[in-house]
């Protein structure tokens, strides 16, 4: 293919405004995707993903567009994550492309996310092609939204496609704009090799799947090939375009996106955002951009069972091949033994994780109430970062203890300002300013505190809006808070699981409702069971379980066998997400009793 024939391009959007459809569509009207397959949502292959209705993992799918100019072009789609979690891997794909469409609902209108995005984009250098999408619905505005985006990226209305994805409205329209405004790739064919892997995916037979740009150079089948992050030499047993499926070639040049298959075990060795080049004639330096991805928010998780320790780190290295993001260290606790501290890029992150842990590795996991990581300022001058609470020094030794803030930006409707101050200071959020967006919509900027916004916040600003707000945050940096570690004792004796770190201000209530949670949760047993909330030595709440009057068989004597057995084994079931603290049961609801304090 010449280089001049290539558009390599990404949809970006808020969620569910439609670009999953719209990249069906695209697949469909090109005839890549077969038309049996028409309902499949091809770009979001993981179960998981369909369920929850947002794009994970970015792939790429290569399309061929017979332009009304009777040109053959090759159209590289390469499909991105749309949540704040993944905004590195977003970056990186768009670092592989020269456009992006920007696919704005038109009965939702510009939302935090298409802005962030958007930013991304504009950063990137991509020529952004404005889409209203959902056209087909009564309830659309598209002269509104128009102007919106209009404001946003100071373009001219007649820049705008509309479109419906799913009606299958103007796609021939987009089609022609991609092929006439994205920019063709530069033609460096004649460089060293310099290739950005924009995502990877782990094959059981193959090995890890690299997906990426040639940026520079030429890459050929049977070469040998050098990862900038650790230097590692690997052979190129298999190039190619992505189609439907993977499709073999002997050579990829500058301009184009494709895989790369080279028997890449350890799954650490294919790094999204890294560079690869010839091992013989290799550039001499990155392209830019790399990031090693810090990760904002920690939890411990570890094997119900004790003896599946082994497979929880098999399976932790297994993800963590797709994820440069996802990191982990052994770490044993007094009440639940050995397992992982893990790090993720927020909360989202982490529940999928957990979820394609159980799912797709059977490995039953505890975890932790998810905490930031603290900066702590010893009095002798040293500073430790603390990952996970209970490691927290004695309050003696410490002078004072910094937490991650970030700038959050909501964007709503302005009746509902109201609710979200108020949702704000309960969060001790800092109000910083508002933008009118138009008549309607305004732009809300805080500051917060992460800890503040990880657990539910999302969730909480959902339901105060009527669904009515969309957020993003950027990371901005540690401050000096007033922070106390919050201990829970069962029977007298501390459970180091389930410390946190609460800002003083609130520790007394969360510690009483927490001990409330708890007494919710925790079944009783043989004996009493004393709850305790304690700050340092000081115990500021206390609840009990009292003790099990009769054992659950009694009630099934002289009745039939079977019954018994289904009690007995449905007690089992109970119990494998219990665990044995001390004396104490405890569910692992337990540990992340906090999360539903409010
Ligand atoms: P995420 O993957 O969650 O980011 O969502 P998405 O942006 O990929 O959205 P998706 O394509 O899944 O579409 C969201 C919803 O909007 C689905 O129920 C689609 O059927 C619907 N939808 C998408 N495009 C159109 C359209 O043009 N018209 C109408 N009426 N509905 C659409």
């Amino acid at each position: 293919t010449d280089v001049d024939a290539i558009r390599n391009f990404c949809i970006i959007a808020h969620i569910d405004h439609g670009k999953s459809t719209l990249a069906d569509r695209l697949l469909e009207v090109t005839g890549t995707l077969g038309h049996n397959q028409k309902n499949a949502q091809v770009l979001d292959d993981m179960d998981l993903e369909r369920e929850r209705g947002i794009t994970i993992k970015s792939h790429a799918i290569q399309m061929h567009y017979p332009g009304a100019d009777g040109r053959g072009y090759v159209l590289n789609l390469i499909d991105t994550p749309g949540h704040v979690d993944f905004s590195y891997e977003v970056s990186r794909s768009l670092a592989a492309c020269e456009g992006a469409l920007l696919v704005v609902d038109a009965t939702q209108g510009v939302e935090a996310q298409t802005i962030a995005n958007l930013y991304l984009a504009v950063e990137a250098g991509l020529e952004i092609i404005p889409v209203i999408n959902k056209i087909d619905l009564p309830s659309s505005d598209v002269e509104g939204v128009s102007r919106q985006i209009m404001d946003l990226i100071g373009n001219e209305q007649e820049e705008i496609i509309q479109v419906s994805a799913k009606a299958g409205i103007g796609i021939d329209e987009l089609l022609e704009a991609i092929i006439h405004r994205v920019p063709a790739p530069a033609d460096y064919r004649e460089q060293p090799l310099r290739a950005l892997i924009f995502d990877s995916v782990f094959d059981a037979y193959r090995g890890a799947v690299v997906y990426l740009r040639i940026v520079e150079g030429r890459l050929r089948k049977g070469d040998r090939v050098r990862f900038f992050a650790n230097n590692k030499v690997f052979v190129a047993d298999e190039i190619g375009t992505m189609g439907m499926k993977r499709q073999p070639c002997d050579l990829l040049e500058a301009g184009n996106v494709g895989y790369l298959i080279c028997s890449i075990k350890d799954v650490k060795d294919a790094k999204v955002g890294d560079t690869v080049t010839l091992a013989d004639t290799p550039a001499h330096e990155r392209l830019a951009g790399y990031q090693d991805v810090k990760p904002m928010v920690f939890s411990g998780l570890y094997p119900v069972n004790s003896d599946e320790f082994e497979d929880l780190r098999e399976s932790l290295e297994k993800l963590s091949l797709n994820d440069a993001s996802l990191v982990y260290t052994p770490e044993t606790s007094a009440a639940l033994g050995f397992g992982f501290r893990c790090g993720f890029l927020g909360l989202l992150h982490m529940e999928i994780i957990q979820e394609r842990l159980e799912r797709e590795y059977h490995v039953q996991i505890i975890t932790t109430v998810p905490n930031v990581e603290y900066r702590v300022l010893r009095s002798n001058g040293e500073t430790v970062l603390v990952d996970n609470p209970s490691k927290m020094p004695e309050s003696a030794v410490i002078a004072h203890v910094e937490e991650p803030y970030v700038k959050v930006q909501i964007i709503t409707l302005a009746e509902y300002i109201g609710n979200i101050m108020k949702l704000s200071m309960e969060r001790r959020g800092e109000y910083k300013n508002t933008d009118y967006l138009d008549t309607l919509r305004v732009c809300i900027h805080f500051e917060f505190p992460l800890a503040e916004i990880v657990f539910d916040f999302h969730d909480r600003l959902k339901s105060v809006s009527k669904g009515y707000a969309s957020m993003d945050y950027e990371y901005i940096g540690y401050r000096q808070s007033d922070l106390v570690k919050l201990d829970v004792l069962l029977n007298g004796e501390p459970v180091d699981a389930l410390s946190t770190i609460v800002h003083r201000s609130k520790a007394y209530e969360w510690g009483r409702k927490l001990c409330q949670k708890l007494k919710g949760i925790i079944p009783k047993q043989m004996y009493e069971v004393a709850i305790q909330a304690a700050i340092g030595s000081r115990v500021i709440s206390r609840e009990t379980v009292s003790a099990m009057r009769k054992n659950v068989l009694a009630k099934c004597y002289g009745g039939d066998i079977s019954r018994k057995r289904k009690l007995l084994e449905k007690q089992k079931e109970g119990k494998k997400r219990m665990k044995q603290v001390g004396r104490v049961e405890v569910p692992q609801e337990a540990f992340l009793a906090i999360l539903n304090i409010d």
